[in-house]
């Protein structure tokens, strides 16, 4: 079983933003990445849309032989991942926002988060929202239509621009001086908010968190392939595989899947 691959799935592209922390924290695992590209984006869908997809991925992840599955999604992980750990045998890592590091370091004490509709209004965000945000005043915005415009691939849209802006102006208002991404595909965006936020804000995101969560889990599970062998490295899309592919390594292969 530790020889089996690591699974991991997200809306579309966004997941690339973990896979890559995890591929370079773990070098030697094999990796079936599924770019669900065909419905993103996930963060305006209902709560059990998001569920039925996040089935969807896992029960293919399981067919491929996974041993553990990353839920590389805010979405799906705030809507689904309970639903998941209680009903397949395999563990499942997700990706929460990191709103207690930004919490706990802020000393304007204001933070910002940028996530999806179904990640903010999703009882999970709450519930760590209560838990972190004492004495702090935490603007949350909804990135809407930001998914879209990275998943079309072009990072540098005048379109993109204006809605970060937008976004934006409230939180550099307030006098944050922590970003928290909570949304995978947002990683992509940091070049451009670099250049729009004031220098003392700092972005963050969860991926090398989750990259060490996985790792954690896999050692706690006896999974952690400890061969010294070069990875077998997967990814499949439901879309044209082009856009995924500039996303990565231009080595690994992306194929094209109907699922
Ligand atoms: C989306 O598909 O709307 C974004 C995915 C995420 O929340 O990470």
């Amino acid at each position: 079983m530790s020889h089996s691959p690591i699974g991991i799935f997200d809306s579309g592209i966004g997941g690339t933003s973990i896979f890559k922390e995890i591929a370079t924290l773990l070098p030697h695992e094999d990796i079936i990445y599924l770019a669900d590209s065909k419905y993103a984006p996930y963060g305006n869908k209902s709560k059990e849309d998001i569920l039925k997809l996040s089935i969807k991925n896992t029960e293919l992840l399981l067919e491929k032989g996974c041993k553990l599955i990353v839920v590389a999604c805010n979405t799906a992980t705030t809507n689904a991942i309970d639903y998941l750990r209680e009903n397949y045998d395999v563990p499942f890592i997700g990706i929460e926002p990191a709103i207690k590091p930004a919490s706990l370091n802020s000393k304007t004490k204001a933070i910002g988060i940028l996530a999806t509709k179904g990640t903010l209004s999703s009882a999970l965000f709450h519930k760590t929202m209560n838990l972190y945000n004492e004495g702090v005043t935490v603007v949350e915005r909804v990135g809407e239509g930001l998914v879209p415009l990275i998943e079309d691939g072009d990072l540098e849209s005048e379109t993109l621009q204006s809605l970060l802006q937008t976004y934006m102006q409230p939180m550099i208002k307030a006098n944050i001086d922590y970003l928290v991404l909570g949304c995978t595909h947002y990683p992509y965006l940091v070049p451009m908010l670099k250049k729009m936020l004031p220098e003392d804000i700092t972005i963050i995101d969860s991926g090398l968190a989750v990259a060490r969560q996985t790792k954690a889990i896999l050692e706690s599970h006896n999974l952690l392939n400890n061969s010294k062998s070069t990875p077998k490295i997967e990814f499949f899309t439901n879309i044209n595989p082009e856009v995924l592919q500039s996303f990565v390594n231009k080595d690994y292969e992306v194929s094209y899947s109907d699922f």
